[in-house]
């Protein structure tokens, strides 16, 4: 079953027709990677999942609802729903870790302090990010940073997360943690998008890959599909960025 299905979308900004006529979906549990140049609007495409931009035409559904028209309070539910993963996914700098991690929960659920806490340690045991309750952002590396927002983000226990460049900057090893989240959390059968540059992760996480150019998707595939077809775009496209 289709999660996230985009029919025909284009956006135009001022002069410029950034999308025309993107179409695509993603299949329950299924991790697509979305790529393309920089500015070619892969994260106005994640934002308009959410809402928080409108396409001037087209349909956007998430589990069979058009949310195209959705007003600001319908789509209060879709994102408890539908975690967006931001390129650059700041925590409260005056919030420690475990307070950062209670807030979505402290705002929109009726749970028991008590429940929150097992929650949070839960998660942070999960993601291996335990012992770091009381501390505040500032005091962590920009790798843990980013460990912490993406755990913040997915902790009202989304069915969809939409990350956005959640590799952009990182080490080698914090990439890697970045990566086994991702990948845990797909094992749970979360239905993901992954928009990178970062094409050593995608291929370790995304089942297909869809690249846009020139404002439309012009390729999609599995990996098994490229190594197929050598001389294809999204082969051509990824080879050219591995290193
Ligand atoms: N809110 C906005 N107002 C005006 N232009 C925007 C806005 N959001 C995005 N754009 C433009 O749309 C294009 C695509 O942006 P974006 O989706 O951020 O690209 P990327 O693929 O790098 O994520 C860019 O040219 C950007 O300048
Ligand atoms: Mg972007």
């Amino acid at each position: 079953m289709a999660i996230i299905r985009v029919e025909n979308f284009n956006k135009s900004f001022g002069e410029k027709h950034v999308h025309k006529d993107v179409s695509f979906s993603v299949q329950q549990g299924e991790c697509l990677g979305l790529i393309g140049g920089s500015g070619v609007g892969k994260s106005v495409i994640l934002k308009s999942l959410i809402g928080l931009i409108k396409p001037d035409s087209g349909r956007i559904f998430v589990k069979d609802q058009d949310i195209t028209d959705f007003s600001e309070d319908e789509l209060i539910e879709i994102r408890k729903n539908v975690a967006y993963v931001f390129q650059n996914g700041a925590l409260f700098d005056s919030m420690t870790v475990y307070d950062n991690l209670a807030y979505p929960l402290r705002e929109h659920t009726h749970l028991a302090e008590s429940e929150i806490q097992g929650r949070i340690f839960s998660l942070l045991e999960e993601f291996g990010l335990s012992g770091n309750e009381k501390t505040l952002p500032a005091e962590l590396s920009g790798g843990m940073q980013k460990r912490v927002g993406l755990a913040r983000s997915i902790i009202l226990q989304p069915e969809v997360v939409l990350y956005d460049e959640p590799t952009a900057g990182l080490d080698p090893y914090n990439t890697i943690k970045i990566q086994e989240m991702i990948l845990a959390l797909k094992k749970k059968g979360k239905t993901s998008i992954f928009v990178t540059h970062d094409m050593p992760s995608a291929r370790a996480v995304c089942d297909r890959m869809a690249l846009i150019v020139n404002g439309s998707i012009q390729a999609e595939g599995t990996f098994d599909d490229m190594k197929k077809e050598k001389d294809g775009l999204l082969n051509q496209f990824i080879e050219g960025r591995m290193n």
